[in-house]
């Protein structure tokens, strides 16, 4: 690897994006600078945090050695930015309050200046920052830091490094203290941080506001985080947020707004759809193939083969390489009994063959695409037996490869989407394919009316639907299965319209099969907002939510 390439990898290992100092001078303008607070930056980079905070104690005219020494706690994992951070003091001899090594080891006691502090925990009345975002955490100690930190109130806390970090933080701050920390945005909508949310609601004064200026190194977009330990109440972007109507959104978004409330108190899209990712396949190159004019044009040859299962493959194989005592042991009997797994031996032939499409051999494989209402089998995969090849490679692969995404659903008719996408690109999905996690998918629970699925498609295609979903639901760019089946079911469309979108819709898939492509500009598609929209008049008349829709 180039050594820009390896410093590229490390910095996005470190989640390290550091603060302009304008940046850190600009958030820390709205703090009131006590000269008696107790401050920690738990990953502070070069310092952009803790230099902008010492200016302005240093206007204050405080003698900065002399205060850093009782006041002043700061983290770093990476040398190179302590040497930075270290280099650039120029107070006097560098206190020994600043630990070079990792925060999510970081204990007190390692330092001398413990002396200063009653109890370990609740020490600190400011902790401010920006901390690593998706980085990694150490392998080592990821299961024990889980077991720490996993679990807050009866919530999940996801696994990843902010949101252990926001955790700690605040194990360690003072009641009545406050954290400001510069995080990602993400903690504003997306699922896996509704345990976060609802952690930090139940114990904080949570103020979300915009970031003070722009990043130079990452385009990620980031909130100003600050939390009062023992507090109570949300605003986001100067907005107050009723909790309630907050935790009426399954996943306590904190994008909701009222007039969005309204949409989140009847039946979501989950009430009818079971919606599912697909999977990864781990190597397309050998599995899957784009029709070229119903060719397949195949350049391997794929054998399954019988492979000796023994310890050493099954330790390469296992999650940070470990594997319990008693699976151990079995595993060892089987590799003395000389027993073997099946595994997948490919070939490239020295001249590909070209197979007609369909055959028996091949599925239909559905990738992400951004059409809409319906789109031709353009990719397929070798199945033969029922995918025994993709299964078998996915199995003697490493153990994030083990599970089969959607695998209950495969072949089942549906509705489909792109899984990375600003808009909910929606199209009917046909029966007979193979699921690729890239285009989630949505299945009709059992025992709903089949005209259901047309009905949900239509309202999926509207513009009120997507902005529910971009704003309230999830804002990042992902559109996950699960935040389909939180979408609001739309209960207030009346018989009559309901109607007319399932006929349009069916007529509107039909089409599609021909041939015919869709567009948001196409006049059918601009139709169904009408459906799903209620007249001014309607709400001047003060009809119910369930009544009628309002327009975004
Ligand atoms: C987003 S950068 C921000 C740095 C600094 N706080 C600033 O505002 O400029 C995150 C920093 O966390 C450091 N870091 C990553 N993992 C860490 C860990 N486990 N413990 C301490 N520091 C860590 C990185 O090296 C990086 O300097």
């Amino acid at each position: 690897m180039s050594t820009t390439k390896n410093k590229r990898e490390q910095k996005k290992q470190l989640g390290q994006f550091l603060t302009p100092p304008d940046v850190a001078t600009k958030i820390l303008d709205k703090l009131t600078i006590d000269v008696d607070s107790v401050v920690l930056e738990p990953s502070f980079g070069n310092g952009s945090f803790i230099y902008a905070y010492i200016s302005k104690l240093a206007q204050k005219g405080i003698d900065i050695n002399n205060w850093a020494e009782k006041h002043l706690y700061g983290c770093e994992l990476d040398e190179s930015m302590f040497n930075e951070f270290k280099s650039a003091w120029k107070y006097g001899t560098l206190p020994d309050n600043f630990f070079l090594g990792d925060f999510f080891r970081y204990k007190m006691s390692s330092f001398s200046r413990q002396k200063y502090f009653s109890s370990v925990e609740g020490c600190f009345d400011l902790i401010i920052g920006n901390p690593p975002f998706g980085g990694t955490i150490d392998a080592a100690i990821q299961d024990e830091l889980d077991s720490i930190f996993g679990l807050r109130n009866g919530q999940k806390i996801k696994k990843e490094t902010y949101a252990f970090f926001i955790v700690k933080c605040l194990d360690l701050l003072k009641t009545g203290g406050k954290l400001v920390f510069i995080c990602s945005d993400t903690l504003l909508s997306i699922n896996t941080m509704a345990g976060l949310r609802r952690y930090l609601m139940d114990t904080c004064e949570v103020v979300v506001d915009r970031l003070p200026g722009e990043f130079y190194e990452t385009k990620q977009p980031m909130v100003v985080l600050t939390l009062t330990k023992g507090g109570h109440g949300l605003a986001v972007f100067g907005e107050k947020k009723d909790v309630d109507i907050v935790n009426k959104t399954a996943n306590s978004s904190w994008m909701i707004n009222h007039e969005c409330a309204r949409y989140f108190s009847g039946d979501v899209l989950g009430n009818y759809m079971v919606a599912t990712s697909g999977m990864t396949v781990g190597k397309n190159e050998y599995f899957l193939r784009k029709l070229q004019n119903n060719n397949i044009v195949e350049p391997y040859k794929i054998e399954i083969v019988q492979r000796k299962i023994t310890l050493e493959r099954e330790l390469e194989k296992a999650r940070l390489g470990k594997i319990g005592e008693a699976k151990i042991a079995k595993i060892k009997q089987m590799e003395k009994d000389g027993l073997t797994e099946k595994a997948v031996a490919v070939e490239k032939l020295v001249v590909p063959v070209k197979i007609k499409y369909p055959c028996t051999d091949y599925a239909p494989y559905n990738k992400a695409t951004n059409q809409i209402i319906y789109s031709p089998t353009a990719w397929v995969i070798y199945w033969r037996n029922d995918g025994e090849a993709v299964y078998a490679y996915k199995k003697s692969g490493p153990w994030y490869l083990h599970g089969v995404g959607g695998k209950p659903f495969f072949k089942k008719e549906g509705l489909t989407w792109q899984l990375i996408s600003s808009r909910l690109n929606m199209r009917y999905l046909p029966a007979g394919y193979i699921l690729d996690s890239g285009a989630p998918c949505a299945f009709l629970r059992e025992g709903v009316a089949k005209d259901e699925l047309y009905f949900i498609m239509g309202w999926c295609l509207t513009k009120s639907c997507n902005t529910i979903l971009k704003t309230v639901i999830n804002h990042t760019r992902n559109i996950q299965s699960k935040d389909f089946e939180r979408l609001p079911y739309p209960v207030w469309v009346s018989r009559e319209n309901k109607k007319a979108v399932i006929k349009n819709v069916k007529h509107m898939i039909d089409e599609a099969i021909k041939g015919k492509i869709y567009t948001y500009q196409s006049k059918e598609i601009q139709e169904l907002e009408k459906y799903f929209s209620c007249a001014d008049e309607d709400v001047k008349q003060g009809k119910s939510f369930k009544q009628c829709s309002f327009n975004f």
